[in-house]
């Protein structure tokens, strides 16, 4: 089994949060997000759930960064309607106050504070504005950064801009998935091209104000073709370009990829290519998020991008996905050679959904210790083949809002009890920590 001492003494392990997800919305003066909204309406979020109290971490902040005694990092999100309720103008301080408290409760810990700025909280005031397909949006993100790194920029110790942009954009306007649930091609176009200019909006900012460590966290999905036949292997190059190649391509080459423009290039925003080089910027390192693979086979009667998803017959998770450890090499390879080469990444997602129970006060969860071990071990291989990989965070520290989801599916390695809001660390985390210790 892979040990501690496989990877270099300055290797970061963390676990990853989010604000709307942990933090309890509710509370603290905060505005309306679009996840308020979007969970308002019925068939959008499983039993109408929402974050207005999730794990109450803005009050519980300092038992839960105790959990994490033992590990390198915290990342952590803000919450853009938090720090300022309408999206725009007036600033809340009580959560700048909060923020601020919470990364030095982070540093206190001998954690490094892992930023990153927007993980999905949207204000609603601005998605009444059109949100992301307004092209205002990287002014009032760049606004957003500046109050947020004016505040904590000091002491975080790296910040990525904006979490999952395909999230962002193609799930929420193309899928109808996530906030705000449209399905528009002419959205998420405008969506993929303003939450890139947003990104390079508040990098530019942050740049101009000496702050250190910028990068960006992408999720990727290894995939393959349903068979060797022409069009299945031509359906999965379309997939892996409107799921891989969609930001990671803009950012490092400042170019869209050529199956992705089939269906977007007629719906982008007028002047898109003066963009190109706001996005382009260099950046200091790329988060990857990885948790499963997808087979993938042509649908030529369906409308663009004509495909569909094979079901796998290989172990999958509480949430369907395939278990498929050797696609993080994959991806870490491909984007090694392909694109990135040596640029710094750190694994900033990974891990598995368990409908974990408590008996006896514990949690057995082999499952997602064997998850956690066989993806770092891809993580080593990945290193010994050049590939420059700084750190990894576990997908969650604790069980939370996820998303449409709800309260249903439990990624943390410490379970909550939505009743009580109990924590019990499960065995996961003990072998995680022991592993760490050894
Ligand atoms: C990622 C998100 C995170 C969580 C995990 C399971 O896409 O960044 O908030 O939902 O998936």
């Amino acid at each position: 089994m892979i040990k501690r001492s496989d990877f270099a003494e300055s290797f970061l392990f963390g676990a990853a949060t989010s604000a709307y997800q942990i933090e309890g919305h509710s509370f603290g003066g905060a505005g309306p997000t679009i996840w308020d909204t979007f969970a308002k309406t019925p068939g959008n979020v499983v039993n109408q759930e929402t974050g207005s109290v999730a794990c109450d971490h803005y009050h519980r902040y300092e038992q839960d960064l105790d959990l994490l005694n033992g590990l390198d990092a915290y990342r952590f999100s803000t919450s853009w309607a938090r720090v300022m309720p309408e999206g725009r103008g007036p600033v809340n301080e009580r959560g700048l106050d909060y923020y601020d408290r919470l990364v030095d409760a982070t540093l206190a810990r001998g954690l490094k504070p892992y930023l990153t700025l927007y993980h999905w909280d949207m204000p609603a005031a601005l998605g009444a504005l059109g949100g992301w397909t307004n092209r205002d949006v990287a002014r009032w993100f760049g606004d957003f950064s500046d109050v947020v790194m004016a505040r904590i920029g000091d002491r975080v110790a790296s910040v990525a801009t904006i979490n999952e942009p395909w999230c962002v954009s193609y799930l929420s306007h193309f899928l109808g998935h996530h906030a705000p649930g449209l399905r528009s091609i002419e959205a998420t176009a405008s969506a993929v091209h303003n939450v890139l200019c947003a990104h390079g909006e508040a990098q530019q900012r942050m740049r101009a104000n000496s702050h250190k460590n910028l990068g960006i966290v992408l999720n990727f999905e290894a995939l393959q073709a349903a068979s060797t036949a022409p069009e299945d292997q031509a359906a999965a190059a379309r997939y892996n370009a409107i799921m891989n190649r969609i930001f990671i391509e803009p950012i490092i080459k400042g170019r869209y990829p050529e199956p992705l423009m089939e269906g977007l290039s007629a719906h982008l925003p007028k002047g898109w290519q003066d963009d190109m080089a706001l996005i382009s910027q260099p950046i200091d390192w790329l988060g990857v998020n990885y948790y499963t693979r997808q087979t993938v086979a042509d649908a030529a009667s369906d409308p663009w991008p004509h495909l569909r998803f094979i079901e796998t017959k290989n172990a999958t998770t509480q949430m369907g996905w395939e278990i498929y450890p050797e696609g993080l090499n994959e991806t870490l390879q491909w984007l090694h050679k392909d694109l990135i080469g040596d640029l710094p990444v750190f694994v900033t997602e990974n891990g598995m959904a368990w409908a974990d129970t408590v008996k006896d006060g514990a949690v057995d969860d082999p499952a997602r210790t064997a998850y956690l071990f066989d993806h770092l071990a891809q993580v080593r291989n990945a290193q010994r083949d050049g590939c420059n990989i700084q750190g990894y965070f576990y997908w969650s520290l604790l069980d939370n809002f996820e998303w449409a989801f709800g309260y249903e599916k439990r990624f943390g390695m410490v379970h909550v009890d939505f009743e009580t809001l109990k924590r019990t660390p499960k065995a996961s985390f003990y072998a995680l920590k022991e592993w760490l210790a050894a």
